[in-house]
């Protein structure tokens, strides 16, 4: 394991669209704190961060609030998700500009935002058009066929979250064929782990979507050209039912199950750079999914003076746990992975350099509120919005002399 030379490649900060913060409401989970030292130290300066807390984001109040908490906390930039509930399709757009974006949850996953009538999914649907930002939906095989037929009757963008099955992916490709705004995201999770691993994490599988076939995940690497972004959907929940020092609540304490959800902040980057080391995935896909296309989707601004550096040939076990998520466990525990995040510069700041954070709570700006939309809500015409060519850093690859 001797080796000669190191290859430091730089590329822009990550951002990753899907993390689910668990602040308000399940600070021994995660926070603020917490969860953006784990996106930086997984080389993501910004996150959006989901509606699902508890109390819920879904009106003014739960958005200031929620947005209070964050601008304490963060050390990375940040944007808030809007949740959609059934009697706030007519106060939503106006927050929408000052969200991530609206989201749907459409089937049974861990929230009280769960939607059932596909009549208040047509009316929250066109709720977003004060922003150019899609209805973004957590919507499974054939609820996903009918969320595509809300959008489209809806004429609105429409972001899929967590595509994890061939019936999905191939259903977009489809839809994508035919013209339709849609764009989806998918998880390390649902391409590197499958049903297979449930044996080995018993308890500690629960994840929605649920771990997947090799086929469905074969589907996926078949279909790398439909996948718009890379996401986390970082959510640490607790599955050590008997531990006695985390305060669960008396559902999750007598529940059948555990609740879903997969820690993934920290181990997205390492995961992703060994698909390029091995060949699967190109190092200009893996910054288009995990930069430029977030970017363009959600009209994300650039972070100036940002960029992550990475050592491509540095191999290492993932552990049991990784530093900074108050997780302390991963489902990825024991994969051999090849890369690392050595260094991450945010907004000209050392953000995170030789294993330590080095930003505190309250760095990170709310970027819905540090660059507020000029576009006014007249983009009432609907048609897919004109983003701005964004300027960013490419990767540049430099070759560190040998060390001894
Ligand atoms: C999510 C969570 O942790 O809140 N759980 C999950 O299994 N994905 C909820 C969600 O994104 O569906
Ligand atoms: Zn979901
Ligand atoms: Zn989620
Ligand atoms: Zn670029």
């Amino acid at each position: 394991d001797c080796v000669t030379s190191r290859r430091i490649v730089k590329l822009p900060g990550l951002i990753d669209i899907h993390v689910h913060v668990r602040e308000p409401g399940a600070t021994h989970k995660e926070d603020w704190a917490s969860c953006t030292a784990a996106a930086l130290a997984g080389g993501v300066t910004l996150i959006c961060a989901m509606p699902n807390t508890q109390p819920p984001v879904t009106d003014l109040d739960t958005l200031t609030l929620s947005k209070e908490l964050a601008s304490r906390g963060a050390r990375c930039d940040y944007a808030i998700f809007m949740g959609a509930s059934s009697d706030n399709y007519n106060t939503a757009p106006e927050l929408a500009p000052r969200s991530a974006a609206l989201k749907m949850y459409l089937n049974e996953t861990f929230t009280t935002l769960k939607l059932d009538d596909t009549t208040v999914w047509l009316k929250v649907t066109p709720g977003v058009l004060a922003s150019a930002h899609p209805v973004c939906v957590h919507a499974e095989a054939r609820t996903m066929a009918a969320a595509l037929m809300t959008a489209s009757l809806a004429s609105r963008p429409i972001h899929v979250c967590h595509v994890a099955r061939k019936e999905e992916i191939l259903l977009i490709r489809a839809a994508k064929a035919k013209g339709m705004q849609v764009t989806c995201e998918v998880c390390p999770h649902h391409l590197f782990l499958t049903c297979d691993n449930l044996e080995q994490l018993g308890q500690k599988g629960e994840v929605r979507p649920c771990l997947v076939t090799s086929e469905d995940q074969q589907a996926l690497w078949d279909n790398l050209d439909i996948i718009d972004c890379f996401a986390t959907d970082h959510g640490n929940l607790d599955f050590l039912i008997n531990s006695a020092n985390a305060p669960h609540t008396l559902e999750e304490k007598t529940g059948a199950k555990a609740p879903p959800g997969f820690p993934g902040l920290e181990t997205m980057l390492p995961l992703l750079l060994t698909a390029v080391t091995q060949g699967r995935l190109s190092m200009e896909d893996l910054i288009n999914k995990l930069h430029h296309n977030p970017r363009r989707i959600f009209q994300l601004p650039r972070q100036p003076r940002t960029h992550i550096e990475i050592d491509l040939d540095a191999q290492w076990t993932i552990p049991e746990a990784l530093p900074f998520s108050k997780a302390q466990w991963t489902p990825f525990a024991g994969m051999k992975v090849t890369g690392r995040v050595q260094r991450v510069v945010l907004r000209g700041e050392v953000a995170y350099v030789d294993g330590q954070v080095l930003l505190s709570p309250g760095f990170g700006e709310d970027i819905r509120e540090a660059q507020p939309l000029t576009t006014a809500s007249s983009s009432v015409t609907g048609g897919p919005p004109v983003f701005p060519s964004p300027l960013c850093t490419h990767p540049s690859t430099i070759t560190l002399p040998p060390h001894s």
